[in-house]
């Protein structure tokens, strides 16, 4: 199947061009390089000796989108492009919902206007707010995010559900029905095994893996432990962390599964196995080969104590589950920063 890539040159949507290349699709790739380069995707060509099909471009510019999408006709399109940052969409909210609404909009009124079917859409975790107990499972009603990031994602998800229930009506424009796949990820990390492709922050990480990991590489003195002072066996807060290539082939039985039904369903795309700040560093220490220097900080405003993902909807309906533990999380994601210890800048 051909399968377009919104944000494909980013983190997740780049390890996800290689899972579904190496699956036997076809990828097409769009991107304003907002917060990516087009070396991520040379170097999945690299990896996978196919090429992508790779177009520069806003997609919040109608206009151009429809171009592409006419040109291309993808089967399925996976919706990665957005901003991410939680603490400059607090900055910056105007910014962040233009941006990522405004892509989701633009998307679904040319999938309107060509009859494309099937969108698959990077949700997050974060929509399930913190009134919700873990593990967290799709049917929990979801929650009050704490800053705009997460109430994008939360509106996105419904204008997507909304569209797909308006679709299947057969009424007004809409010439056949949409299939959306809502994916909620927990948190993703570590990077494909070749070294080659991985995470490549801007600046100063604000996530802990990126941040941890330029410790280990001596590119910053040492993390700070955002509160040790939580109702959890060491204090510290507790997190579903991903494999990225374990999100990858989730993406790839989420679009293949899109791609032959209709209407919307929601999955979890987590492990289900939740590990607190400090073991994360520690078991980052054993990777890298030498202890990773830390102190114990306040907490960061903004955190839930603990998130996990209850994942047996998607074992049973996609198929898919997490394979990779935390030992290959943390192999990996110290492989690609030793390598690439500026990331893709060199
Ligand atoms: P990323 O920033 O690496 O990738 C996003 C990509 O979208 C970038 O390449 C960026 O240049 C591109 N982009 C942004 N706005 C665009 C626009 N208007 N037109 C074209 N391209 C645009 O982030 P990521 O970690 O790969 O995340 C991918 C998606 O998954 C995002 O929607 C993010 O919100 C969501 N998500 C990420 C995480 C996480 O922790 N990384 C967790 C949950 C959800
Ligand atoms: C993990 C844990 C921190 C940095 C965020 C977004 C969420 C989703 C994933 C997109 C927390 C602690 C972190 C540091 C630390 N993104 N930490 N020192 O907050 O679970 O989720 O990314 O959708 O929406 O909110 O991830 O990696 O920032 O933090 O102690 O320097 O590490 O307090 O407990 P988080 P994270």
């Amino acid at each position: 199947m051909k399968m377009l890539l919104t944000g494909g040159a980013g983190y997740i949507g780049s390890h996800t061009a290689v899972a579904l290349l190496e699956a036997g699709h076809d990828v097409a790739v769009v991107d304003n390089y907002a917060n990516s380069s087009a070396e991520a995707i040379k170097r999945v060509e690299k990896i996978t000796g196919k090429n992508v099909s790779l177009y520069e471009a806003d997609c919040c510019d109608n206009t151009r989108m429809l171009e592409i999408l006419k040109t291309e006709m993808p089967d399925c399109i996976i919706h990665f492009a957005g901003l991410k940052a939680v603490g400059e969409s607090v900055e910056i909210p105007i910014e962040y919902y233009r941006n990522n609404i405004d892509s989701t909009l633009t998307l679904l009124e040319c999938m309107r206007e060509l009859g494309l079917k099937s969108i698959v859409f990077s949700s997050s975790a974060t929509v399930y707010g913190d009134d919700n107990v873990p593990p967290f499972t799709e049917g929990m009603p979801r929650g009050v995010c704490t800053n705009p990031y997460g109430w994008t994602k939360w509106m996105q998800e419904q204008m997507l559900t909304d569209a797909a229930s308006a679709s299947a009506s057969g009424k007004r424009e809409w010439k056949t029905p949409l299939s959306v796949v809502l994916l909620r990820y927990f948190n993703p990390v570590g990077a494909h095994e070749s070294g080659l492709i991985g995470e490549d922050p801007q600046g100063i990480p604000n996530n802990l893996m990126p941040y941890i990991s330029q410790v280990a590489v001596g590119r910053r003195d040492h993390l700070t432990v955002f509160g040790n002072d939580y109702d959890t066996p060491d204090g510290t807060c507790r997190r579903d962390y991903i494999h990225v290539m374990d999100l990858a082939e989730g993406h790839v039985k989420a679009a293949e599964y899109a791609a032959s039904h209709e209407g919307s369903e929601v999955f979890n795309l987590g492990t289900g196995d939740p590990f607190s700040v400090l073991e994360m560093v520690e078991a980052f220490g054993k990777a890298c080969g030498h202890p990773v220097a830390y102190e114990i900080g306040p907490r960061r405003a903004g955190d839930v104590q603990d998130s996990w993902a209850n994942a047996d909807k998607a074992k049973e309906v996609l198929g898919w589950e997490a394979k990779r533990g935390i030992d290959e999380i943390c192999r990996d994601a110290w492989n690609w920063q030793s390598k690439n210890p500026k990331g893709y800048s060199k």
